[in-house]
């Protein structure tokens, strides 16, 4: 039985079961690469004109109807249809009720499995843009913040155990080096995404005298795909950019776990903007870092359509399988998660508040400065282990004593080593630890403001 508003119901006997039909149709979802739909089709229409495989009335025609669709779509008055399964039969119809034959002839060339690739890989051309520019926006956020907090001392951990002071500027500095690397890993996917399918038509190509250079230049590709079989099937380019997302997210998640940890009030490190809080139902004293849980929480979200979008890859033959329509919900939702979390980040590091009592106080508590004590005695003459030894038994003094490193008179510090001297008090406070870490990539005050200034310039 003929189902007149099919693109492909003509060998068919009876219609497709209801259920089938919800189960197979994308339109729900692909509605969302109209725009990069249409701007396919017009240079595919195009170029069949320039090569005279349709005529340029037809052509004339195509652009009259996918300029009136696109308004009706940007309007939200075109009606989608599901009996017309996705985004690409919907506009096809209705193109071909407005200009007739002319719409008929577009898809001359063309298959929907070169087409649907082109789509996705201008619409995720647009999103790698869209992200890298608020990748930027949040290393200059980063970089702000930073700025203000060269100089505070704050705890650095490792096993989230007091290890050695750092500046809260250099803290926040890695992360800024984390984004800087996301960064790189957008631009360099972009490359490969910024590649032409259409031309592939199925998966065999083309028996027309198509020129895909053109289409290619057109529509801004640095150029085509090389093999028509390789341009329909492989969505590798969608699972790099998943990739390079979920990276992004786990840094912002590792981030987020800080800020979570230093805005409890055990730490009190931070206080995070009431605007990105919310308080308990129960618990009237609560103030709860909503945001960074929930960026953490999405992080897993992200890092399950990487692996959904793995798995769909992996058992598929060459070319063209239908599987490859479910690449769009995780990639949709992988960029949407990611462009919602970094345009939230940013702004919410500009409303952190820092306690550097707090983060000074927990430096003293932590021993941090007993590394450099180490190094004081190693500069005079002991091995370093002999002074790792030594340094050990002073702070299980210290501990003994509820006291700092700094707090132990020159006599007592003097029973674990002859050749502590006065002047081992200075290298005992955290000014002291951090003046003395001046090398490139170091925590002193000046290096992280010269880091602070390079990242600048680099941004530009
Ligand atoms: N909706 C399909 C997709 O997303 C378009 C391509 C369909 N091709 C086909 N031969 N059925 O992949």
């Amino acid at each position: 039985m003929q189902d007149k508003n099919k693109g492909w119901s003509g060998r068919f006997s009876e219609p497709v079961d209801a259920l089938v039909k919800r189960y197979t149709a994308s339109v729900t979802f692909d509605k969302r690469l109209a725009e990069f739909d249409i701007q396919g089709s017009l240079a595919h229409a195009a170029m069949l004109a320039a090569q005279g495989i349709i005529g340029q009335d037809d052509l004339a025609a195509i652009e009259r109807g996918m300029a009136e669709i696109r308004d009706e779509i940007r309007s939200g008055s075109f009606e989608w249809l599901l009996d017309l399964e996705d985004v690409h039969l919907n506009i096809e119809k209705r193109l071909t009720d407005k200009v007739g034959d002319a719409g008929k002839r577009l898809h001359t060339a063309r298959s929907r499995n070169d087409q649907v690739a082109t789509d996705v890989r201008l619409w995720l051309r647009a999103k790698v843009d869209e992200i890298l520019s608020l990748i930027r926006a949040l290393q200059l956020s980063i970089l702000d913040l930073a700025e203000a907090h060269a100089d505070t001392v704050m705890p650095g951990f490792t096993h989230l155990q007091v290890a050695q002071p750092v500046t809260f500027g250099h803290h926040l500095m890695a992360y800024f080096e984390m984004l800087k690397r996301d960064a790189g890993r957008f631009a360099d996917a972009r490359r490969r995404i910024n590649r032409l399918p259409l031309g592939a038509a199925a998966l065999a190509g083309s028996g027309y005298p198509v020129d895909r250079e053109m289409v290619a230049h057109s529509l801004g590709f640095d150029g085509v795909c090389e093999n028509s079989l390789d341009a329909v099937s492989d969505r590798d380019f969608a699972i790099e950019f998943t990739a390079a997302a979920a990276l992004v997210m786990t840094h912002l998640s590792r981030f987020s776990e800080e800020l979570i940890l230093w805005s409890s009030p055990r730490f009190g490190f931070v206080d995070i903007a009431d605007r990105y809080c919310t308080g308990s139902s129960i618990m009237p004293q609560k103030k709860n870092p909503d945001v960074p849980e929930l960026v953490r929480g999405k992080t897993g979200r992200v890092n399950g359509h990487l692996v959904a979008l793995l798995t769909l890859m992996k058992g598929q033959p060459l070319a063209y399988n239908k599987d490859n329509q479910e690449d769009k919900e995780p990639l949709f939702d992988t960029a949407d998660t990611l462009t919602d979390t970094l345009a939230i980040y940013a702004d919410m590091l500009r409303g952190v508040k820092v306690d550097k009592e707090a983060m000074r106080r927990a430096v003293l508590e932590g021993f941090a400065t007993a590394t450099d004590l180490a190094d004081y005695l190693v500069k005079k003459g002991l091995p370093f282990r002999d002074a790792h030894e030594a340094v050990a038994r002073a702070v299980r003094h210290a501990e003994s004593k509820d006291c700092d490193l700094a707090d132990l008179p020159l006599e007592e510090l003097k029973q674990f080593s002859a050749l502590a001297d006065e002047d081992v008090y200075a290298v005992l406070t955290p000014e002291g630890s951090l003046a003395s870490r001046r090398h490139l990539g170091g925590t002193a005050p000046e290096r992280v403001r010269q880091a602070i200034a390079k990242a600048r310039t680099e941004l530009g």
